[in-house]
Protein backbone atom coordinates (compact mmCIF):
# COMPACT_ATOMS: atom_id res chain seq x y z
CA UNK A 1 0.00 0.00 0.00
CA UNK A 2 1.46 3.31 -1.06
CA UNK A 3 0.25 6.14 0.70
CA UNK A 4 1.08 10.01 -0.25
CA UNK A 5 1.23 12.80 2.05
CA UNK A 6 1.33 16.33 0.22
CA UNK A 7 1.05 19.82 1.94
CA UNK A 8 2.16 23.59 2.66
CA UNK A 9 4.83 23.99 4.63
CA UNK A 10 4.88 23.03 8.52
CA UNK A 11 1.68 21.78 7.82
CA UNK A 12 2.40 18.77 9.78
CA UNK A 13 2.57 16.44 7.04
CA UNK A 14 6.14 14.96 8.51
CA UNK A 15 4.29 13.79 12.11
CA UNK A 16 0.70 12.18 10.25
CA UNK A 17 2.70 10.46 7.66
CA UNK A 18 5.09 9.15 10.30
CA UNK A 19 2.18 8.05 12.70
CA UNK A 20 0.17 6.54 9.41
CA UNK A 21 3.57 4.60 8.70
CA UNK A 22 3.47 3.57 12.06
CA UNK A 23 0.22 2.31 12.41
CA UNK A 24 0.42 0.31 8.88
CA UNK A 25 3.97 -0.90 9.71
CA UNK A 26 5.47 1.05 6.54
CA UNK A 27 8.63 2.77 6.01
CA UNK A 28 8.48 6.07 6.09
CA UNK A 29 10.37 8.82 3.41
CA UNK A 30 10.26 12.72 4.40
CA UNK A 31 11.16 13.51 0.49
CA UNK A 32 11.65 17.30 1.69
CA UNK A 33 14.71 15.94 3.18
CA UNK A 34 16.20 14.82 -0.39
CA UNK A 35 15.83 18.95 -1.31
CA UNK A 36 16.98 20.21 2.16
CA UNK A 37 20.12 18.02 1.71
CA UNK A 38 20.76 19.23 -1.90
CA UNK A 39 20.16 22.48 -0.98
CA UNK A 40 23.22 22.02 2.21
CA UNK A 41 25.49 20.23 -0.06
CA UNK A 42 25.28 22.86 -2.76
CA UNK A 43 25.94 25.88 -0.57
CA UNK A 44 28.62 23.71 1.22
CA UNK A 45 30.39 22.90 -2.15
CA UNK A 46 30.78 26.80 -2.74
CA UNK A 47 27.86 27.05 -5.76
CA UNK A 48 24.75 29.38 -5.59
CA UNK A 49 21.42 27.39 -5.14
CA UNK A 50 20.40 28.33 -8.56
CA UNK A 51 23.34 26.89 -10.28
CA UNK A 52 21.58 23.60 -11.96
CA UNK A 53 24.91 22.20 -12.52
CA UNK A 54 26.27 22.39 -9.64
CA UNK A 55 22.56 21.13 -7.95
CA UNK A 56 22.06 18.39 -10.57
CA UNK A 57 25.47 16.98 -9.38
CA UNK A 58 24.41 17.22 -6.28
CA UNK A 59 21.28 15.84 -6.66
CA UNK A 60 22.80 12.40 -8.24
CA UNK A 61 25.23 12.07 -5.34
CA UNK A 62 22.93 12.77 -2.55
CA UNK A 63 23.94 9.94 0.35
CA UNK A 64 20.44 8.37 2.00
CA UNK A 65 22.79 8.55 5.08
CA UNK A 66 23.43 11.88 5.53
CA UNK A 67 19.47 12.63 5.61
CA UNK A 68 19.58 12.51 9.32
CA UNK A 69 21.70 15.63 9.45
CA UNK A 70 19.93 17.78 12.07
CA UNK A 71 21.55 20.80 9.84
CA UNK A 72 18.64 19.99 7.57
CA UNK A 73 15.84 21.25 9.70
CA UNK A 74 16.98 25.07 9.91
CA UNK A 75 15.04 27.93 8.19
CA UNK A 76 18.28 28.59 5.83
CA UNK A 77 18.39 25.30 4.33
CA UNK A 78 14.29 25.28 4.45
CA UNK A 79 14.73 28.13 2.45
CA UNK A 80 17.59 27.02 0.15
CA UNK A 81 15.30 23.63 -0.27
CA UNK A 82 12.42 25.66 -2.27
CA UNK A 83 15.18 27.44 -4.68
CA UNK A 84 16.81 23.72 -6.07
CA UNK A 85 13.27 22.65 -5.80
CA UNK A 86 12.45 24.59 -8.77
CA UNK A 87 14.73 23.34 -10.53
CA UNK A 88 13.78 20.20 -12.91
CA UNK A 89 16.74 18.57 -13.03
CA UNK A 90 17.03 18.14 -9.69
CA UNK A 91 13.31 17.31 -9.57
CA UNK A 92 13.94 14.61 -12.02
CA UNK A 93 17.33 13.47 -10.82
CA UNK A 94 15.31 12.76 -7.08
CA UNK A 95 12.51 10.85 -8.56
CA UNK A 96 14.17 7.77 -9.50
CA UNK A 97 15.05 7.77 -5.57
CA UNK A 98 11.56 8.12 -3.96
CA UNK A 99 9.62 5.72 -6.83
CA UNK A 100 12.25 2.92 -5.88
CA UNK A 101 11.18 4.05 -2.02
CA UNK A 102 7.65 3.79 -2.60
CA UNK A 103 7.88 0.47 -4.83
CA UNK A 104 9.26 -1.44 -1.65
CA UNK A 105 7.36 -5.06 -0.84
CA UNK A 106 4.40 -4.02 1.29
CA UNK A 107 4.51 -0.09 0.17
CA UNK A 108 5.70 3.02 1.92
CA UNK A 109 4.23 6.37 3.43
CA UNK A 110 5.99 9.03 1.44
CA UNK A 111 5.21 13.01 2.26
CA UNK A 112 6.47 16.25 0.16
CA UNK A 113 4.72 18.45 -2.34
CA UNK A 114 3.84 16.41 -5.41
CA UNK A 115 3.88 12.57 -4.00
CA UNK A 116 0.41 12.45 -5.19
CA UNK A 117 0.54 14.22 -8.44
CA UNK A 118 3.96 13.16 -9.87
CA UNK A 119 5.83 10.69 -7.87
CA UNK A 120 2.94 7.95 -7.02
CA UNK A 121 0.23 9.01 -9.15
CA UNK A 122 -1.06 5.40 -8.32
CA UNK A 123 -1.33 5.95 -4.56
CA UNK A 124 -4.12 4.11 -2.63
CA UNK A 125 -4.05 6.87 -0.64
CA UNK A 126 -3.50 11.02 -0.82
CA UNK A 127 -4.07 13.16 1.61
CA UNK A 128 -3.57 16.68 0.89
CA UNK A 129 -2.87 18.46 4.38
CA UNK A 130 -2.83 22.00 4.71
CA UNK A 131 -4.13 24.86 8.11
CA UNK A 132 -4.03 28.45 8.59
CA UNK A 133 -0.91 30.21 7.72
CA UNK A 134 -0.53 31.68 11.38
CA UNK A 135 -1.37 28.30 13.13
CA UNK A 136 1.35 26.58 10.68
CA UNK A 137 3.61 29.23 11.82
CA UNK A 138 2.56 29.05 15.64
CA UNK A 139 3.45 25.23 15.12
CA UNK A 140 6.82 25.58 13.47
CA UNK A 141 7.90 28.44 15.98
CA UNK A 142 7.28 25.98 19.20
CA UNK A 143 9.37 23.36 17.49
CA UNK A 144 12.44 25.78 16.98
CA UNK A 145 11.60 27.22 20.36
CA UNK A 146 12.41 23.52 21.86
CA UNK A 147 15.08 23.07 19.61
CA UNK A 148 16.59 26.46 21.02
CA UNK A 149 16.78 27.97 17.37
CA UNK A 150 17.32 31.38 17.37
CA UNK A 151 13.75 32.35 15.62
CA UNK A 152 11.10 34.60 15.65
CA UNK A 153 7.48 33.89 15.08
CA UNK A 154 7.10 36.82 12.65
CA UNK A 155 10.11 35.39 10.66
CA UNK A 156 8.75 31.76 10.15
CA UNK A 157 5.43 33.00 9.38
CA UNK A 158 7.03 35.36 6.30
CA UNK A 159 9.73 31.85 5.62
CA UNK A 160 6.61 29.79 5.19
CA UNK A 161 4.80 32.06 2.91
CA UNK A 162 7.42 32.62 0.79
CA UNK A 163 8.18 29.24 0.60
CA UNK A 164 4.66 28.63 -0.44
CA UNK A 165 4.50 30.62 -3.22
CA UNK A 166 7.28 29.86 -4.15
CA UNK A 167 6.49 26.00 -4.40
CA UNK A 168 2.94 26.71 -5.38
CA UNK A 169 3.79 28.58 -8.69
CA UNK A 170 7.15 26.99 -9.73
CA UNK A 171 6.82 25.42 -13.33
CA UNK A 172 7.89 22.21 -12.51
CA UNK A 173 5.90 20.04 -10.26
CA UNK A 174 3.95 22.66 -8.80
CA UNK A 175 2.47 21.89 -5.47
CA UNK A 176 -1.31 21.27 -5.37
CA UNK A 177 -3.66 18.68 -4.23
CA UNK A 178 -3.80 15.28 -6.82
CA UNK A 179 -7.16 15.35 -8.35
CA UNK A 180 -8.10 11.95 -6.02
CA UNK A 181 -6.97 13.56 -2.98
CA UNK A 182 -8.67 13.94 0.38
CA UNK A 183 -8.32 17.83 2.20
CA UNK A 184 -7.36 17.60 5.83
CA UNK A 185 -7.73 21.10 7.44
CA UNK A 186 -5.81 20.53 10.55
CA UNK A 187 -6.28 24.39 11.90
CA UNK A 188 -8.44 23.64 14.41
CA UNK A 189 -7.40 19.79 14.91
CA UNK A 190 -4.18 18.89 17.32
CA UNK A 191 -1.79 15.77 16.46
CA UNK A 192 -4.28 13.17 17.85
CA UNK A 193 -7.20 14.52 15.91
CA UNK A 194 -5.85 15.18 12.50
CA UNK A 195 -4.33 12.19 12.92
CA UNK A 196 -7.35 10.46 13.62
CA UNK A 197 -9.27 11.77 10.86
CA UNK A 198 -6.37 10.89 8.70
CA UNK A 199 -6.52 7.54 9.74
CA UNK A 200 -10.36 7.64 8.80
CA UNK A 201 -9.83 9.07 5.47
CA UNK A 202 -7.15 6.41 4.92
CA UNK A 203 -9.25 3.41 5.70
CA UNK A 204 -12.19 4.55 3.57
CA UNK A 205 -10.37 4.96 0.61
CA UNK A 206 -8.75 1.22 0.94
CA UNK A 207 -11.43 0.31 1.83
CA UNK A 208 -10.71 -1.22 5.34
O1 LIG B 1 8.89 20.63 6.64
P1 LIG B 1 8.43 21.69 5.66
O2 LIG B 1 7.01 21.49 5.26
O3 LIG B 1 8.72 23.07 6.10
O4 LIG B 1 9.34 21.52 4.35
P2 LIG B 1 9.89 20.20 3.65
O5 LIG B 1 8.77 19.22 3.43
O6 LIG B 1 11.09 19.71 4.37
O7 LIG B 1 10.31 20.75 2.20
C1 LIG B 1 11.32 21.74 2.04
C2 LIG B 1 11.20 22.27 0.63
O8 LIG B 1 11.51 21.22 -0.29
C3 LIG B 1 9.81 22.74 0.22
O9 LIG B 1 9.57 24.10 0.52
C4 LIG B 1 9.80 22.47 -1.29
O10 LIG B 1 10.34 23.54 -2.01
C5 LIG B 1 10.72 21.29 -1.46
N1 LIG B 1 9.99 20.03 -1.68
C6 LIG B 1 9.52 19.77 -2.95
O11 LIG B 1 9.62 20.60 -3.84
N2 LIG B 1 8.92 18.58 -3.24
C7 LIG B 1 8.78 17.65 -2.29
N3 LIG B 1 8.21 16.47 -2.60
C8 LIG B 1 9.22 17.91 -0.97
C9 LIG B 1 9.81 19.12 -0.69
Amino acid sequence: MIIAIDGPAASGKGTLAKRIADLWRLPCLDTGLLYRAVARDVAVAGFRLDDTWAALAVARSIDPASLCDPELRTPRVGDGASLVARIPQVRAALLDYQRQFAAQTGGAVLDGRDIGTVVCPGADAKIYVTARADVRARRRYNEYVARSEPVTYEAILADIQKRDERDASRDSAPMRPAADADLLDTTDLDIEAAFDAAVGLIKRKIGQ
